[in-house]
């Protein structure tokens, strides 16, 4: 297992596969890079299947347990269910996807080994979708997220990112969830660091508390310093107050759960980061928020992966709290000790 400085173990990777996407959604970050509009047809950079499985051979050999395959839209990449297979048998494989190709495809790669998966559905709104997402494909994801669960993947999480564009969206959202057995709600807060809107922003707190007083239950999870609301659909509430229920309040009996994922000015989020990206074109990415920490792994020998995972993660810093720290202000700024490292960029 590798460590950083901050005590940090690295137990999970999150790799991107492409930087492609049949979407263009407004909020993107790409994964910390940038713009995501460009070509559709699979580019030289791309690391190819081996170079995955051989980098994910090494993140075994570290202990790492869990990959999360993204993009872009990871489902671009023909050559999935191969590398899902190929996964060391000792990582819990999961996907992040807009859903749009899981018609058809979601059985095998259930069938390759793929454990769970997030679809990414920021409203249940057809023309507010359209609107978001810059594409018409709202009936697809909804196949898709009907496909993974006809798969047998479950639960299927459903990603919104809260933002001016579909904060009103969320009641409708997490009614949704709670009609819909096998499906959880992951509110994921904007995060303005990478995409240069920060007039998008919403206070996150108001949903926390909007939520908190909706759920019948609410789980803190310290580990990830995430909350979880356990919220019934309005007819099981009817029913439950109306005390009229053979059905007690729990998940499938018209109950949703959903988690607030808020990473934005928040170093106990940071500090209980435990995951290393890597981009689709090869590099080790230490925080998605940062493009100064981008290490090569080369021509992809194991000697040079190992090598450059060793360092990556000797590198690596939590952004807020440490990398980012709060002036005399309250405004966050770059830490000194590490203005020579942005410089480099
Ligand atoms: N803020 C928050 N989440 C984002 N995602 C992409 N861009 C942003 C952003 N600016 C998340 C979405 C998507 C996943 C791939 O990344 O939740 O589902």
């Amino acid at each position: 297992m590798l460590t950083d400085e901050f005590g940090r173990e690295v137990t999970g990777v999150r790799v991107s596969l492409t930087d492609r996407c049949n979407f263009d959604c407004v909020y993107c970050h790409n994964e910390g890079l940038g713009d995501t509009r460009g070509p559709m047809d699979p580019q030289d950079d791309e690391m190819d299947t081996d170079d995955v499985v051989r980098f994910l051979e090494v993140a075994a050999e570290f202990d790492v347990d869990s990959v999360k395959f993204t993009g872009g839209e990871p489902m671009l990449r023909q050559d999935l269910e191969e590398i899902i297979a190929r996964t060391p048998d000792s990582m819990e494989v999961s996907m992040t996807t807009n859903g749009t190709f899981l018609p058809g495809r979601a059985e095998a790669l259930v069938d390759a080994g793929l454990q769970r998966v997030n679809v990414s559905q920021d409203a249940l709104d057809r023309e507010q979708f359209a609107a978001v997402t810059q594409s018409g494909a709202y009936d697809a994801v909804l196949e898709g997220v009907d496909a993974a669960l006809e798969a047998g993947l479950d639960p299927v999480k459903l990603n919104m990112v809260v933002f001016k564009q579909t904060a009103g969206y969320v009641p409708q959202m997490v009614e949704h969830v709670a009609e819909n057995d096998g499906l959880q709600l992951q509110l994921i807060e904007y995060m303005p660091e990478l995409t240069g809107k920060p007039e998008w922003n919403i206070e996150i707190e108001r949903v926390h508390n909007w939520l908190a007083e909706q759920a019948f239950e609410v789980e803190h999870r310290e580990m990830h310093d995430r909350k979880r609301y356990w919220i019934a659909s309005d007819d099981a509430a009817v029913a439950a107050d109306g005390g009229t229920v053979e059905k007690p309040l729990e998940a499938g009996n018209g109950v949703g759960m959903v988690e607030i994922v808020d990473p934005v000015e928040n170093p106990t989020f940071c500090a209980n980061c435990h995951r290393v990206r890597v981009t689709h074109d090869g590099y080790l990415k230490g925080c998605l928020n940062r493009n100064d920490d981008l290490k090569p792994m080369g021509e992809m020998s194991k000697p040079q992966i190992r090598e450059a995972f060793r360092e990556v993660v000797a590198n690596r810093v939590p952004y807020y709290g440490e990398y980012m720290i709060r002036n005399s202000d309250g405004e966050w700024e770059i830490n000194d000790k590490y203005i020579d490292s942005y410089a480099n960029v």
